[in-house]
């Protein structure tokens, strides 16, 4: 079935990060004027963290920080202080630079050493914010994702048990290749949500990417974000958009796919 993606191809990071901030400001002005609040869910990795660091320079009036709260769309199984922590790394691009509420900041506790609890926690967490009933998922306002270049998507990875999850939330992920486990909110989560953001970079990504966008497939994660009730939106640099065909190359579109 045919799926409208917003695809924006843009010259280079500092230009993706300008767009992808510009999207985010935009969203939760809307979110905040509509609900008085904007509920996002960061992503991790590196790409990410250029945007996090824009979005904290920008004029503190210009966003209304206090009303933004911010979840995890992932997160790997080590403590909040972990070098690989993507808590830390959005922390010390933006949150601590902030005047943010600390009450407005939910981390998944990848300390615990029980990955399980620690994603049964979590769902609770988006349970009580989202006064979710049984079978509910919560609808956030926006998820920022990232892809690798095996076409994962938060930590829902190929060949993961995560990739099947219709029902739970947050899942404590197996990753085999990583020999670890992942917290990941499921793609019913994803897709529930009302704008999915992938920010990606790299040549590396080029030829997934094509893929991902042309095929929906459980091999390659990414596929699978089609929000049933909300906006896709790919903000890619040049190099990762380099093996698309040339109708998707030019500029900002809307890509039925
Ligand atoms: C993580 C991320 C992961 C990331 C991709 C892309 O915890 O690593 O959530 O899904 O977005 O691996 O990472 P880069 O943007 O750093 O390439």
């Amino acid at each position: 079935m045919a799926f409208a993606a917003e695809i924006r191809i843009l010259n280079g990071l500092p230009e993706l990060f300008q767009a992808a901030a510009s999207e985010f400001i935009t969203l939760a002005v809307e979110a905040i004027r509509s609900k008085g609040k904007f509920c996002v869910a960061l992503s991790g990795g590196s790409t990410p963290r250029g945007l996090y660091t824009l979005l904290a320079n920008q004029p503190q009036h210009s966003i209304p920080w206090e009303k933004i709260y911010f979840l995890w769309g992932d997160e790997r199984h080590v403590p909040p202080d972990h070098p690989d922590s993507n808590y830390r790394m959005a922390y010390e691009a933006m949150l601590s630079k902030v005047p943010i509420p600390a009450e407005n900041i939910f981390r998944i506790h990848a300390e615990e050493k029980d990955a399980d609890a620690a994603a049964r926690a979590y769902e609770q967490t988006l349970t009580a914010f989202f006064h979710l009933q049984p079978g509910e998922f919560p609808r956030l306002d926006l998820i920022l994702l990232g892809m690798g270049p095996d076409g994962h998507t938060a930590s829902v990875f190929p060949g993961t048990r995560a990739l099947h999850e219709k029902t739970r939330l947050v899942v404590a992920n197996w990753v085999e290749k990583l020999n670890a486990y992942r917290f990941t909110m499921t793609l019913p989560v994803l897709n529930h949500s009302a704008c999915a953001m992938f920010l990606v970079s790299g040549r590396d990504k080029a030829n997934v990417l094509r893929e991902v966008l042309e095929h929906q497939t459980e091999e390659l994660p990414a596929s699978l974000v089609r929000p049933t009730n909300g906006r896709l939106v790919w903000m890619i640099d040049q190099e990762a958009a380099s093996a698309l065909p040339a109708q998707l190359r030019g500029g900002s579109r809307v890509a039925n796919f």
